[in-house]
């Protein structure tokens, strides 16, 4: 028998009850006993609620109660939820979270005081909502080395900029319908400056590669600055805008990891990924490219990671296969800098002005461009390289070509 509590009764919180409740005899016939929730932690009362009964208000009476085996952390935040996840964790139960920024931020200390305790801290729901990549990523993958990690890890922005690409819809249209439609966080700003994706591609990488990779270090640009004349410059030359994540090792090991808006070839399968869907494609140097896709919000299909997590916690109680890393420090990655790519650049310049600063340059066209605006791609080089040769143009946009 394992019973469970959830912390928070929020969308994910909420699809994690149903779940259980939905799929009860399934689950418990896959772990071999009865998986039973116990409370429901929030602050609020649902007396409308099926679970109306299993509310709760004191932490303090699931930290004490020795029947609950497993926590279900979906609060969200670092603040509170880091003191109940450490909390739950010393009292000897496993915890599983969807909380990237928790994750992000404090993974490594949360896993060691984990193991400290021989209980499990799951976290595949934090990255990529319903696909399944943490455990993949650790367990299939791990005859690899990875190269390389490039995905699209946040469901809000790929809608609004599927929107604006699809629709010609504005920005602001496009965010308040992924809004009404619940894609995006509480408080959008971490979805649309990046921050998201950023704690998204922090957690991959420090499981690929071992070492905490904290946000702080990770350069980090959203899409508030794509308009949708760059989405028509995108499309004149049969590419996509996408905001990406990526970790790359370098060949001398050193490790590259940043998030910003690109310019995708419509042939790169990332391009084809619309709306709420996010992908995430992991180079091994043993099996080459291997993609992961599906949908990354969402109630149910982050419940339904969520509850594989809790499943995992039931099955291996006493003996918890760990999903960890080691340490973080100043030395594990380096600046995005030095990483060689064409980019585009749209400017308020002349093309003769270009063409001084630029080698090369691949000029492209839309209908309505006004005067002066001219749009290129450049040939492939560092930033440093095309910071020096901008500093005499207007640059509107600039982003990199993948
Ligand atoms: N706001 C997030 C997204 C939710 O849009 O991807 C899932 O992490």
């Amino acid at each position: 028998m394992a019973k469970v509590a959830i912390l928070g009764f929020g969308t994910v919180g909420s699809g994690v009850a149903e779940v259980l409740q939905a799929n009860g005899p399934h689950i418990s016939e896959k772990v071999h006993a009865p998986v039973e929730l116990k409370y429901i932690l929030d602050v609020r009362d649902f007396p409308d609620s099926p679970f109306a009964d299993k509310i709760i208000h004191d932490f303090g009476m699931i930290e004490a109660d020795p029947e609950v085996d497993i926590v279900v952390e979906t609060i969200g935040g670092a603040k509170i939820a880091r003191e109940f996840t450490e909390r739950a964790l010393r009292a000897g139960k496993s915890v599983v979270t969807s909380n990237k920024e928790l994750v992000a931020e404090h993974g490594f200390q949360l896993m060691e005081l984990a193991r400290a305790n021989e209980v499990s801290y799951l976290y595949e729901a934090s990255v990529g909502g319903g696909i399944p990549i943490i455990r993949p990523l650790k367990q299939c993958l791990a005859a690899n080395e990875i190269e390389a990690i490039c995905g699209i890890l946040n469901g809000t922005t790929n809608y609004i900029l599927t929107r604006m690409i699809r629709s010609g819809l504005s920005f602001q249209e496009a965010l308040k319908e992924a809004q009404a439609n619940g894609y995006a966080e509480a408080d959008p700003t971490a979805d649309i400056e990046g921050h998201d994706a950023c704690r998204k591609i922090c957690i991959l990488a420090s499981l690929a590669f071992g070492r905490h990779i904290y946000p702080s270090q990770v350069p980090t640009e959203g899409i508030t600055g794509v308009t949708l004349a760059d989405v028509a410059y995108a499309d004149s030359c049969g590419r996509k805008i996408k905001l990406l994540g990526r970790a790359i090792r370098q060949k001398d090991g050193s490790l590259i990891t940043f998030v910003a808006p690109h310019l995708v070839d419509g042939e790169d399968p990332l391009a084809g990924v619309e709306d709420v869907f996010n992908a995430i494609t992991v180079k091994g140097n043993a099996t080459g490219d291997v993609m992961f896709y599906g949908r990354g919000a969402g109630k149910l299909p982050t419940a339904s990671a969520v509850v594989a997590d809790v499943m995992e916690a039931a099955r291996t109680k006493g003996r918890p296969k760990y999903l960890d890393w080691g340490p973080g420090g100043e030395d594990v990655t380096v600046p995005p800098d030095r990483l060689k790519s064409a980019w585009y650049v749209r400017a308020e310049a002349s093309a003769e002005a270009i063409r001084t600063a630029f080698a090369a340059p691949s000029f492209l066209a839309r209908a309505g461009a006004p005067a002066g605006e001219t749009a290129f791609l450049t040939q492939p080089m560092t930033r440093e390289r095309l910071e020096q040769a901008l500093r005499s143009l207007k640059p509107k946009s600039v982003f990199r070509v993948l």
